[in-house]
């Protein structure tokens, strides 16, 4: 059995709090969870295994409609899916462009296959850095708009590693409370103080910011929240990063590709960094893995800030390269990107057609932009619920719980893509608006 780390044991230790609340109605509260668990405990002695814990945590999590199941697609990502046999339209992916089963990108990774092989064969700073990959990092550059780029191997690696290269044990990071976990997880590994401000209150950073006597400070947003859809105030996040003498870091995983002029996302769209003085305070995160269809992710900034992250990031420096294939594939989806505007025209048609669609009664959709559509359903069970019966009529939306979100606000996270039909949004909003009646 694979060692248990300390972040598993955190995620199963909230799971069983959440499960004791769903369960005993006496334990309301988490402070009242924890105190039943350990009388609990206690009383069971050393009857139990650490195996027989993992077993009632496991069913703790069924109580609590928690456990999560992963269903296997026959079929290469695309909205038409094939999950057991039933073919079913799929909602759920972050693939906003259609770019990752685009058979332009699938031909550029068996091409970069046959050039570079499978392997990196070491880590970047050992001997695997290729030269594809340094011209992916120049693009990324470019397109971006910023001096220069790093790749990681995935977002979750590049956002962990670099939160922790900026700030440390002393400092302080400011971060929203609806922060993608990568965020929150280099957050907690970096050993800064944490600040974390309610959703886009950026009144309450700002009392924060003038409260701290940290000698760095960092603040930390998504650009696009990834379970709401919501934009970030990025040029007065930049603001109080200059007046406060900052670090602004902005993950931008899911604007990139789809927000902002050629898809250069949310921050271009913002203007930034533009002509902004003292630009070199913003440090912007992207990931590959989303609208560019492929695998990865890149950080980009001042040439001194990439330096010292490519220095100092241990989730960059301690693993081993992605496949050089993937760079070759990469460059051809900022190809597919920059000249994507018809794609990205046609998702902002779905966007509009899903909200004009939905008649909305019980449910609530979030006020949002982007591809990312919100249902707030509220109950776990219910959320799960509506997402079978979705499935049993041939239609994928997933239901996001906790601890992904708040308790109380499970939903189900609509995610539309270019590659969607109107007729396939249409059929999503007279299903839901027939359920919203029955169900
Ligand atoms: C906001 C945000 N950042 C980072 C990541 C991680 O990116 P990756 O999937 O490339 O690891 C995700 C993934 O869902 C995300 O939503």
């Amino acid at each position: 059995m694979s060692k248990i780390t300390y972040f598993d044991k955190r995620e199963i230790h909230r799971h069983r709090i959440a499960a004791d609340i769903a369960e005993k109605p006496a334990a309301r509260t988490v402070a009242g969870a924890v105190s039943a668990r350990r009388r609990s405990c206690a009383r069971q002695g050393g009857g139990m295994n650490r195996l027989d814990h993992l077993r009632a945590a496991l069913a703790a999590l069924d109580r609590a409609h928690l456990r999560r199941v992963r269903r296997d697609n026959e079929q290469p990502c695309s909205p038409r899916v094939l999950i057991g046999g039933k073919a079913c339209i799929a909602f759920c992916s972050n693939d906003y462009l259609g770019l990752a089963g685009e058979p332009r990108l699938a031909e550029a990774l068996a091409e970069g296959a046959r050039r570079w092989g499978a392997g990196a064969g070491a880590s970047h700073l050992v001997s695997g850095h290729y030269t594809v990959q340094r011209d992916l990092e120049q693009r990324l550059a470019a397109f971006t708009g910023r001096e220069r780029a790093l790749v990681f191997p995935a977002g979750f690696m590049a956002n962990c590693g670099i939160v922790p290269a900026l700030a440390g044990r002393g400092d302080a990071i400011f971060a929203d409370r609806l922060n993608h976990a990568s965020l929150i997880d280099g957050m907690l590994l970096s050993r800064a103080g944490a600040h974390r401000y309610p959703h886009l209150d950026l009144a309450a950073l700002e009392r924060l910011l003038a409260a701290s006597e940290a000698p760095t400070k960092l603040i930390v947003s998504d650009a696009v929240f990834s379970m709401d859809g919501d934009v970030a105030p990025l040029r007065e996040l930049m603001a109080l990063a200059r007046r406060f003498d900052a670090w602004l870091l902005i993950d931008d995983a899911h604007g990139f590709g789809v927000l902002g002029p050629r898809g250069r996302g949310a921050l271009a769209e913002a203007g930034l960094p533009g002509n902004e003085a003292e630009s070199w305070r913003l440090i912007q995160v992207g990931t590959l893995s989303k609208a560019a269809g492929v695998a990865g992710a890149f950080v980009a900034g001042a040439e001194e800030v990439i330096e010292w992250l490519m220095q100092k990031t241990r989730t960059y420096i301690f693993t081993t390269g992605s496949p050089p294939a993937l760079a070759h594939a990469l460059l051809a989806s900022l190809d597919l990107i920059a000249a994507g505007d018809a794609r990205r025209a046609h998702l902002a048609r779905l966007i509009d057609r899903l909200a004009s669609g939905l008649a909305q009664k019980r449910w609530r959709l979030l006020p949002s932009r982007t591809p990312i559509q919100p249902l707030i359903v509220g109950d776990n069970a219910a959320a799960l619920a509506l997402a079978a019966t979705l499935m049993d009529e041939g239609l994928w939306v997933p239901a996001i719980r906790p601890p992904t979100v708040p308790a109380g606000s499970a939903r189900l996270r609509i995610s539309l893509s270019a590659a969607h039909t109107l007729d396939e949004v249409d059929r999503l909003a007279e299903t839901l608006n027939r359920l919203e009646d029955t169900l």
